[in-house]
């Protein structure tokens, strides 16, 4: 159906101009101007107009960035420059060893420096864009270096390519070299929506772009969360090219492109290996993979007179980081049990340097995902681990599967306890039944019992809480209450002298003071972690209560969906734990029962907070937990539902979205003076 609209050319125009300063903002700058429901709605206007005028319809419309699938596959297209390759530096040595030849080379004087421009190796693939007076006219991968395959209708489907560039007066012609990669929390999505499917997961980001650029359908390109970020200037014509690299950068910055906001300059070889340590201790936190970082002689000048050899030039060097991904075999698989029973598959490997450190056991997940793998017992696997993240076994190398290859038997009862093992529908985890008759549930459960959140007994931690299991001082943790009376038997435990015996039970002794919602955290009922312990304590009044509450009203809390409600529900039905909660009680656990609920002690109910950034007086955890004190709730994500925006240091893409939505923000400073308003300071 086409909507009548009733826009001029030029009003068409500048609603063109409109959506790509938008989309520049959003995709390039990562600082959107209006909220989304802003630009779909003038996106639709545009489109409408296009159907009723299709004579009009421009080059740079956004509504042209999908196309139809070329007829023919990917024509291959030489390179106007070849695109070169990098020499690598694996360590600080032969990093500086780069940088001696190169002042060698251009006979520099000793108290001079190099300027370096350090920009992060962004795992993805390369691209050169050309574009001719100012409109892009071709997109083409890497391929060998001197002709790779044109990939231009897949290219025009990332929002972050200019399909013109912001200027009047363009080069007449331009070509760009950038990368093109798929940031972590994109790959994360579409790999969830692959398995959903049924579909075959992608190894890593890297694979997962690479795959994404060689579709036939630019359709399917489209739906990629991909990024292209430029890193140099390839080839110019009627322009004269700043002196300095890092300026060439910024000026395809100006002219629309996405460039690494990371980059920047750094003075000889130490300024060098400084940003390499800046960077290296941010890599497991960025959006997106990086493998190292690239440094360039930054004069372009200098780069010339350098020149190259081989296929690579002179001035820039790789350093390469510690790998991720290395290849291993697999021992044997162990089968772990957790605090709720669910028992996890664990690969035992052959000891590999991987991430920084030597690695000889990664996750196997579930059953589901050993059969996903296909895995079997002495394969060969690639392990990635990327910094604290817990290793894991990513891909098998199936050419290399040896004669010996044995299937992995997933046990048929408790590995620990000899239970029965049960599988919900729909789950992917099997579970143990055993609950607190399994040493292993058993264990887990008590160290959740009394760690920090929890109830918070100092002391008890998790090799005495193993020697208390494995001698059987400890059933359930109501015989943490009673372990006054085995002063002997505690004394005879590995590492217990008299003075950590009387510490342990002087702080046992001080945890039985707590509060609601610790108590309901410490229970270690299924999903309900320490916002949903906090969340059903604020609803109920008493203990009492949440015990004998149904599924309809516990849905009506906060945070709980008929899942989380389901589970609470179910932990209480039982007679066992309904026996821990009131054997915890007799042995004098207690705490403060809560005033009745008024905006006199709660001046925050009903607002919405969300806190971002480094905070430097109290840190982010304190700063909810009094906010929460106060009655406020605390969420994850700014939305047009959150009140305020206490907003950090370096606070990223969620302060430019609370601007976006006009909500209010506030500093470290005015959170403080908020808190200390209200007392709770
Ligand atoms: S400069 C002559 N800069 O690394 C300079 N490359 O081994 C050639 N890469 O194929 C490339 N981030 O795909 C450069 N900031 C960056 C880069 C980068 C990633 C990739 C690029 C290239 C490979 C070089």
């Amino acid at each position: 159906m086409t909507q009548e609209t009733s826009l001029t050319h030029q009003q068409m125009l500048d609603l063109i101009q409109q959506l790509n300063d938008y989309s520049y903002a959003y995709h390039v700058k990562d600082s959107p101007i209006v909220p989304d429901a802003v630009y779909d709605r003038d996106y639709q206007l545009l489109q409408a107009v296009e159907s009723q005028y299709p004579e009009w319809i421009q080059v740079d419309s956004p509504t042209q960035r999908v196309g139809e699938k070329p007829d023919s596959g990917f024509a291959n297209v030489a390179h106007t420059v070849p695109m070169l390759s990098l020499d690598n530096a694996f360590d600080n040595a032969s990093l500086a060893d780069f940088d001696q030849r190169l002042r060698k080379l251009l006979n520099m004087s000793v108290e001079k420096d190099i300027t370096y421009c350090c920009e992060p190796k962004l795992d993805g693939l390369a691209i050169s864009l050309r574009y001719e007076k100012g409109r892009l006219i071709r997109g083409v991968t890497r391929g060998d270096g001197l002709s790779g395959e044109d990939i231009t209708s897949n290219i025009k489907t990332l929002y972050s390519v200019p399909l013109t560039l912001r200027t009047t007066t363009p080069p007449a012609v331009l070509e760009v070299r950038g990368e093109i990669y798929m940031p972590k929390e994109g790959f994360e999505k579409l790999n969830g929506l692959a398995e959903a499917k049924g579909e075959k997961a992608f190894v890593n980001p890297r694979n997962a772009a690479a795959g994404s650029l060689r579709q036939l359908d630019p359709k399917i390109t489209a739906t990629r969360p991909l990024v292209m970020c430029a890193y140099s200037i390839g080839y110019v014509e009627g322009w004269e090219q700043p002196d300095s690299h890092y300026d060439g950068l910024m000026q395809l910055s100006e002219w629309g492109f996405r460039t690494n906001d990371l980059m920047a300059r750094a003075q000889g070889a130490k300024g060098c290996i400084n940003y390499y340590d800046m960077l290296n201790e941010q890599r497991a936190e960025l959006s997106y993979d990086i493998d190292g970082i690239v440094y360039k002689v930054d004069d372009i000048a200098l780069q010339q007179k350098l020149g190259f050899i081989a296929r690579a030039p002179r001035w820039a060097i790789a350093r390469k980081f510690p790998a991720q991904e290395e290849m291993t075999r697999i021992l044997g698989v162990d089968f772990q049990v957790g605090r709720t029973g669910a028992i996890t598959p664990v690969a035992r490997l052959e000891p590999v340097f991987v991430g920084g450190v030597t690695v000889s056991n990664a996750t196997l997940h579930n059953k589901d995902e050993i059969a996903r793998l296909g895995v079997m017992v002495n394969d060969y696997v690639v392990v990635h681990r990327a910094g604290d993240v817990i290793p894991k076994v990513v891909q098998v190398v199936m050419e290399k599967r040896p004669d010996n290859a044995i299937e992995v038997a997933f046990p048929e009862a408790c590995p620990v306890c000899g239970s029965d093992l049960e599988q919900v529908e729909g789950e992917a985890v099997i579970r143990c039944t055993g609950g607190l008759v399994c040493g292993a549930q058993l264990k887990e459960s008590l160290k959740h019992f009394v760690s920090r959140k929890a109830l918070d007994i100092d002391g008890l931690g998790d090799k005495l809480i193993e020697q208390l299991v494995d001698q059987e001082l400890v059933k359930t943790p109501v015989d943490i209450f009673t372990l006054f009376l085995k002063k002997d038997r505690l004394l005879s435990m590995e590492r217990m002298g008299q003075k950590s015996v009387d510490k342990l039970l002087a702080s046992i002794e001080q945890a039985k003071s707590t509060q609601f919602n610790r108590f309901i955290y410490a229970l270690g009922i299924r999903e309900v972690g320490e916002a949903t312990a906090r969340a059903l304590t604020g609803y109920f009044n008493d203990l009492d209560s949440v015990m004998a509450a149904d599924q309809e009203t516990l849905v009506e809390v906060d945070d709980v969906g008929p899942i989380v409600a389901q589970h609470v529900k179910r932990f209480f039905d039982q007679t066992i734990n309904r026996d821990t909660v009131q054997g915890l009680l007799d042995a004098g656990v207690m705490w403060e029962t809560k005033q009745a609920v008024s905006s006199d002690n709660l001046p925050l109910l009903g607002k919405t907070y969300v806190v971002t950034g480094s905070l430097s007086q109290l840190s982010r955890d304190q700063i909810k937990d009094k906010l929460q004190a106060l009655g406020a709730k605390v969420s994850g994500s700014v939305s047009t539902k959150t009140d305020c925006l206490v907003a950090g240091e370096k606070a990223g893409s969620k302060l430019t979205k609370a601007q976006a939505l006009d909500v209010p923000v506030i500093d470290e400073a005015g959170v403080i003076a908020l808190l200390a308003e209200w007392g709770a300071i």
